[in-house]
């Protein structure tokens, strides 16, 4: 049986999870465009992730994906937490905030395991990392379909080792974060990237980073890729949970526009070079997920100011190919 066959997908294109602006909308109307619908759950609590479920299963009864974030263990000081705040003070002063509150998050990612598992989701994926064995045993049980993500083949060989049923491939390419997790950040370009796993390891896998439209899809299930995830393209979309000023920026682009930063969030991500990527280029960064909590304030009153030079303007390499209008509409034209 096919990928698409087992997932109930009229076309092999997996909608990309992406955390905060992945809406309920923006996945029933992939789910019933024929593509594989995905929350984006990572930086939900347990709580707000089955209500997220909820509001989908209302609204389509068509295969849908839940993404999480897997936590890894941090060592960190009070006093670095202190220097990687004082970095961001000259911005914040720019936003009219010397000061401001930055409660460190916590991940409920269990809870959210024990959540798909209660709220009879189908299909689960992974970032950042690998569900322990625990989690692997209790989804599978419960028949659910797992999703791993790998930047190398070494990532890729550990997703299959953990038991997963399919491995994204996120190429260097892709917008938003790196899914790396065993190995120093290395930047494969998608191409490579799936012609080495592919023949590395058993399990279906679906590539992922810059595609943007049919003919890169077609290369990429050519290539073997069993299905496709595209994040990027649908960015714009009007279901998008997509700030105002973000969209637009994505919309104004030229082709060369992305870099990849660790200054939002702490790990490595792509979207459009600014000058909040700039101005934090030599300064002291705090670990992932602290120095995404440390921006929070600085991004939310960024995106109220209307200053898009600093916001995390999460996009890939494509982004200059993205349009506007209906998920309905920008779906059937990679048809
Ligand atoms: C705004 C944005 C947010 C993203 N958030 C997530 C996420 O929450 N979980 C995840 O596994 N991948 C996330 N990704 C990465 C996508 O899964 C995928 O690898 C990427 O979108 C593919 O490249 P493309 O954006 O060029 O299509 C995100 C990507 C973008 C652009």
């Amino acid at each position: 049986m096919t990928l698409s066959t087992l997932l109930e997908m009229e076309y092999p294109i997996i909608q990309a999870p992406m955390a905060g602006v992945t809406t309920p909308e923006f996945v029933v109307s992939s789910a019933e465009a024929g593509i594989l619908g995905s929350i984006g759950a990572g930086y939900l609590s347990a709580e707000e992730t089955r209500q997220f479920i909820r509001e989908v299963k209302e609204r389509t009864h068509k295969h849908f994906a839940v993404n999480l974030f897997v936590p890894e263990p941090i060592g960190m000081t009070q006093l670095y937490l202190r220097e990687a705040y004082e970095a961001l003070q000259p911005i914040g002063k720019q936003l009219g905030m010397p000061y401001w509150k930055a409660p460190l998050s916590k991940s409920e990612f269990d809870k959210q395991v024990q959540v798909v598992v209660d709220e009879g989701v189908k299909v689960c994926s992974f970032t950042f990392g690998l569900p322990d064995d625990k989690a692997v045993r209790l989804l599978k049980e419960n028949n659910v379909y797992l999703i791993g993500t790998a930047t190398t083949v070494e990532e890729a060989k550990l997703a299959e080792q953990a038991g997963m049923d399919a491995v994204v491939a996120q190429g260097s390419e892709a917008g938003g974060h790196r899914g790396s997790f065993a190995e120093e950040l290395t930047l494969i370009p998608r191409n490579k990237l799936l012609e080495e796993v592919v023949t590395s390891i058993q399990i279906p896998v679906i590539a992922a980073g810059g595609i943007a439209t049919k003919e890169m899809l077609a290369s990429a299930l050519a290539a073997g890729a069993h299905a496709v995830q595209i994040g990027t393209a649908l960015l714009a979309a009007d279901e998008s949970g997509a700030h105002a000023v973000y969209k637009e920026a994505i919309l104004n682009v030229d082709e060369g526009c992305t870099a990849v930063t660790k200054a939002f969030s702490g790990k490595t991500a792509r979207g459009i070079r600014n000058q909040f990527m700039m101005d934090m280029n030599d300064a002291v960064i705090a670990p992932y997920p602290y120095q995404h909590d440390l921006t929070k304030e600085i991004r939310k009153a960024a995106a109220q100011q209307g200053k898009s030079e600093f916001m995390s303007l999460w996009a890939g390499e494509s982004v200059h190919l993205t349009t506007d209008g209906s998920l309905k509409d920008i779906i059937k034209q990679l048809i």
